[in-house]
């Protein structure tokens, strides 16, 4: 009997010795967890605020650019080159040109997953450029899923004689996609080119080429390079038709060097600005505001080709594949005396060196 309670009492202090140990474990788990719960709060508080800075960074810059656009209009109201002067009111408003046109097909492209690529007025005005100047050969460059390409497609299936060559240097699978979906019956006006940049196909696009849409890579050198690529191949007073001209201040983007930062697209900005030739912009817009603008060249291009090409000499946003480089420089040679070679190889030196080797300074995957 003795024993038995020896035993028990035995059994008692070593379950209390157990349970001590045990809660010790238990409190170093539990505190463990806490602990883990706190730094993922942390983490979680961290991610929400910084989000939350960087939306309101953006809204900032948003607010800022839309203020300073409307101070800059109201501030120029009468100067000569802002807003409605009066040379605005007698252009033709290319954007209420042959609307209906574009209206047969608009809702279809509406509800296509590249409708956001230009807005409605930009639509109705590539469709009112080419139905107001009826060009035969049309070249595009930059495509995507094909938005454009069927407003242009869709603006020239009466017109016989007229043909649209495409160009984009990616090879995926949707480029082109919303022509070859919606739009199988204009297929045979079309001719699409991809892979690669323009100066690769140029020569067999030949020249005499009536119309051009730019719509491709945005950053500099971007357009101005695919400009000076198809220039010689336009013919007198060719339209050239450039798209988001106004990107430089006012669209907000993902970018390499700061999450959601001001876009920076100055390539269509500066060589639509440029160009010598007459102005066509959507109606009661001007330059800074207005995404979308058309320039019939000036006869007698070649005098400005040395402009064009010091266009170039800036600082580039991006640095084109050397085997792109190579390209280009063989195709300049062909087409360009060596007086805008000199500048030409002179501007591609110096990016070389500021963009190829300062990757931070590249603001564009060029694929
Ligand atoms: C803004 S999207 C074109 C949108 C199209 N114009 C529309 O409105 O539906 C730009 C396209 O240009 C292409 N691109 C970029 N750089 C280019 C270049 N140097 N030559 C040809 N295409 C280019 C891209 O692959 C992309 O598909």
């Amino acid at each position: 009997m003795k024993q038995n309670s020896y035993d028990l009492l035995n059994k008692i202090n070593f379950s209390k010795v157990d349970f001590a140990r045990n809660s010790n474990k238990f409190n170093f788990i539990t505190k463990s967890l806490y602990f883990l719960i706190l730094i993922i709060i942390l983490i979680i508080l961290y991610l929400f605020s910084y989000i939350n800075y960087q939306f309101q960074k953006q809204n900032n810059n948003i607010h800022k650019s839309i203020s300073l656009l409307k101070n800059n209009q109201n501030n120029n109201e009468n100067s000569l080159h802002f807003s409605k002067t009066k040379n605005f009111e007698t252009e033709i408003n290319l954007d209420k040109y042959e609307t209906n046109i574009y209206n047969n097909i608009k809702n279809k492209i509406i509800g296509f997953s590249c409708n956001t690529e230009m807005s409605n007025i930009h639509r109705e005005f590539l469709n009112g450029v080419v139905r107001r100047f009826r060009p035969k050969k049309i070249l595009e460059i930059g495509v995507y899923k094909g938005c454009s390409s069927s407003v242009i497609l869709n603006a020239i299936q009466d017109l016989d004689d007229s043909h649209l060559y495409s160009i984009d240097l990616s090879s995926k699978n949707y480029i082109g996609k919303c022509v070859r979906t919606l739009f199988k019956d204009l297929l045979p006006k079309w001719t699409l080119y991809t892979g690669d940049i323009a100066s690769k196909f140029m020569e067999k696009i030949g020249k005499n080429i009536d119309m051009v849409l730019i719509d491709s890579a945005h950053f500099e050198p971007g357009e101005i390079l695919d400009f000076i690529i198809v220039l010689p191949f336009l013919s007198d007073e060719a339209i050239v038709v450039i798209h988001d001209i106004a990107n430089q201040i006012t669209v907000p983007m993902f970018s390499k060097n700061g999450w959601m930062s001001e876009r920076n697209e100055w390539a269509p900005y500066i060589i639509f600005n440029s160009i010598r030739g007459k102005t066509y912009l959507p109606s009661g817009k001007n330059t800074l505001t207005q995404g979308i603008g058309a320039k019939k060249l000036d006869i007698d291009q070649k005098k400005y080709y040395k402009d064009y090409f010091r266009l170039l000499g800036g600082q580039w946003q991006y640095f084109p594949k050397e085997e792109y480089i190579k390209e280009i420089n063989d195709f300049f040679l062909k087409h360009y005396d060596n007086e805008c070679m000199n500048i030409f190889n002179d501007t591609v030196n110096f990016n070389r060196k500021f963009v190829k080797e300062n990757p931070k300074n590249n603001l564009y995957d060029y694929n």
